[in-house]
């Protein structure tokens, strides 16, 4: 049976106003190229979307992960949209790219990206997750909670086909290594990674051998970029994006939508410095202003028709996550009143990247030796 890809690739290339939003001009731009790459037949479907400050290019075809072609189309459109943006004077126009030219894979240039490559079923529910003004790690525990849970996944204790849990892939993404964890013989050891969310982050999670689906395919993928990395100095955090699959011996619709019932702490907010809760919310409210956040998160709920795109629908916009939101506001007003203390402000080792330091330096002369 024949395969099909997904791929989710995002960049910031230019606020509106600030760090709030994307000028519609940028998504018309998109939009434009990418149904002119339906024509050519480099794609098979599309989707644009914004989240925050961040432009998300959503595109269905079937020409497996890291598709030279299929990266460079989403570079030519975010190097057509900062051109926009420059026009149009947006805040931080061409921000998330860090390269000057494209050179086969967009990874490392600046943009986020998180593919998935899989035999598409008879029915095939997919969740495009989008999260602004936070990190990679952001996805640790809703991802965790999906698919090791049984407290928030009915299905690892009642299904027979998710009894036997799942494989987690984590990233070290400080020394770039990788683990493959077996969830649950190994939860432990697993929560103890990635519990500290800033350094270890679920890269994918893949069926068990012997189940209903191909072990070797993965149901789930987080972006993972780390924008420092490539620029040397703090350019904006690198805000993810991440992808599920669902239903039939995978976590329901509703079991990959319960962890959002949390606001629960991530780093990143003002200044890509500060901890804060995230605040699932329909599209039309994705707008960082209060102190450029809460941090936002998103989700376009799908069904896949041969690399198509049936939808989306906009799953966080639902009064079943009014209490989680206002919750959100408690939580952002209890971590603003800490001000610049922590850990309301992420822990120094957080701010290396920052421009912190550069503050700090200057006082380096005027410290005294005590006893
Ligand atoms: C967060 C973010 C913003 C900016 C802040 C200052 O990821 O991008 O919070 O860090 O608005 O931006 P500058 O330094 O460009 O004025
Ligand atoms: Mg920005
Ligand atoms: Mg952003």
């Amino acid at each position: 049976m024949a395969k099909v890809t997904i791929s989710l690739i995002k960049a910031d290339v230019g606020g509106f106003p600030g760090h709030a939003t994307v000028h519609p001009q940028l998504c018309e731009k998109a939009e434009e190229m990418l149904s002119e790459a339906v024509k050519t037949g480099i794609v098979a479907d599309f989707r644009v979307m914004a989240c925050g400050d961040d432009l998300e290019l959503l595109m269905g075809h079937a020409k497996g992960e890291n598709d030279p072609e299929v990266h460079e189309l989403a570079w030519k459109i975010f190097t057509a949209c900062t051109d926009v943006a420059k026009v149009l004077k947006l805040y931080g126009a061409g921000q998330d790219m860090l390269k000057d030219s494209f050179s086969g894979n967009i990874r490392g240039m600046g943009p986020g990206a998180t593919e998935l490559e899989f035999t598409e079923r008879t029915g095939e529910p997919l969740i495009a997750f989008m999260m602004d003004k936070t990190e990679p790690g952001a996805f640790n525990l809703p991802i965790f909670k999906m698919f090791a849970d049984p407290f928030n996944t009915a299905g690892l204790v009642i299904d027979p086909t998710m009894h036997s849990g799942f494989k987690f892939e984590i990233w070290d993404i400080q020394d770039h290594v990788r683990v493959f964890m077996d969830c649950p013989a190994e939860m432990y050891d697993m929560l103890a990674l990635i519990g500290a969310k800033s350094r270890y982050v679920i890269k994918r999670v893949y069926p068990k051998e012997g189940g209903k689906l191909p072990s070797e395919e993965p149901v789930a993928a987080v972006s993972t970029e780390k924008l420092y990395e490539i620029a040397g100095e703090y350019v904006g955090k690198d805000d993810p994006v991440a992808l599920v699959r669902s239903q039939s011996g995978l976590p329901a619709l509703g079991e990959v939508l319960e962890p959002w019932t949390f606001p629960h702490l991530v780093s990143g907010w003002m200044r890509g410095s500060h901890n804060g809760p995230v605040m699932p919310v329909a599209f039309e409210n994705a707008n960082c202003t209060r102190f450029d956040g809460p941090p936002r998160a998103v989700a376009a709920g799908f069904q896949i028709a041969n690399g198509k795109f049936v939808g989306p629908v906009d799953l966080f916009n639902d009064p079943a996550y009014d209490a989680a939101r206002d919750e959100a506001n408690v939580i952002a007003n209890y971590m603003r009143r800490h001000g610049p203390f922590e850990p309301h402000r992420l822990p120094l080792k957080d701010m290396e990247y920052t421009t912190l330091p550069r503050v700090l330096r200057r006082l380096e002369d005027r410290f005294e030796r005590v006893e």
